[in-house]
């Protein structure tokens, strides 16, 4: 009879077993996955684990400082947080192709991580919140197609580069018991329950050129959504709700005067494991309540649409 408490105490001895005194280093995105890895192997290894956590400023509202508070304070975790901002928008300026977009952003992220990691002194082993679909579709990709749709990044290259071992806890689990097993920790639920953000964050979410303006605009967007979704009890019914903000500025009136301002796109989706997906089909009255309060509150929007396309043939990401 399996409970998620036994494979806490296997997996617990397990790492123990695996890294002995050794150092361990972990990158946390903000996600489920990370975060769960992290509290698994410190209540496994304590103080010989640290956590970087490198902040590309593409996060949604509030998120950063979430993370931060949960694992400096909460759980007393050591955690180096990067704050990269600056370094990530100039790095992304003048970058409107998606795959670059995210070549970028992945490397630029293991240059840091790599640095972090060196700074204190190196590490016998770097711990990731690998999944085992993502173990799947690793295997699957080499044998596969050999066309990649979107390259997801992750910390690759780097554990051979600085010569460390891997640790990755979560290989058997899917999503859904990942989640459990961050109940099971008792980390909050607003961190277990969150939907799947991709590692580069808002700037897929911004078709054409990123920079900070554009960033904050659509996350007081997605903050809005994402609170009416909430409000209607509907955010764990969704596996994936987001704002998108278009290259795009159409006229409009408000007032007695005329706007001439950015599109933003709202998404949602139904799904078991990302690779398909339907879309969310809300009342008509919840769409115009979110559109109302996004172009009252947020500057820079003036019109909003709703995405009404299932995957395939889209994919839930809009780059
Ligand atoms: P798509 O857009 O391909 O997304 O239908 C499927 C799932 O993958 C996530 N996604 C990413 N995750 N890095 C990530 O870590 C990426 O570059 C990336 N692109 C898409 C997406 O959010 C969805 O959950």
């Amino acid at each position: 009879d399996w409970t998620m408490a036994e494979f806490r105490k296997t997996k617990i001895e397990e790492i123990r077993d695996q890294v002995g005194d050794g150092k361990v280093i972990c990158g946390l995105s903000g996600g489920v996955d990370s975060a769960v890895a992290a509290v698994l192997i410190h209540e496994a290894i304590g103080e010989q684990l640290t956590c970087v956590f490198v902040d590309h400023g593409l996060m949604r509202m509030n998120e950063a400082e979430q993370v931060v508070t949960l694992f400096r304070d909460h759980y007393n975790i050591p955690l180096i947080h990067v704050d990269a901002e600056e370094q990530f928008m100039t790095g992304l300026s003048g970058v409107t192709d998606p795959e670059k977009k995210r070549k970028f952003i992945g490397g630029a992220f293991i240059d840091l991580f790599e640095k972090e990691a060196k700074g204190i002194g190196g590490a016998d082993f770097l711990a990731q919140g690998t999944l085992y679909p993502d173990v799947i579709e690793s295997v699957s990709f080499t044998g596969g197609p050999s066309v990649t749709i979107k390259s997801h990044h992750n910390v690759g290259g780097l554990p051979e580069r600085m010569n460390m071992q891997l640790v990755e806890p979560l290989r058997e689990l899917f999503k859904d018991e990942v989640r459990e097993l961050g109940r099971e920790l008792g980390l909050p639920e607003i961190f277990v329950g969150r939907h799947p953000f991709p590692g580069p964050g808002l700037a897929i979410r911004i078709p054409g050129e990123v920079n900070k303006e554009r960033c904050d605009i659509l996350r007081k967007a997605d903050a809005i959504y994402l609170e009416e979704i909430r409000n209607a009890g509907l955010y764990d019914a969704i596996w994936q709700a987001f704002a998108v903000l278009l290259p795009v500025k159409t006229v409009g009136v408000m007032g007695d005067g005329r706007t001439y301002d950015n599109v933003c796109a709202l998404r949602a989706v139904t799904s078991t494991d990302g690779m398909t997906a339907d879309i969310y089909p809300f009342d008509a009255s919840f769409l115009s309540q979110v559109s109302t309060r996004i172009i009252n509150e947020v500057q820079g929007i003036n019109r909003v649409v709703y995405d009404y396309t299932s995957k395939p043939p889209g994919t839930i990401e809009w780059e």
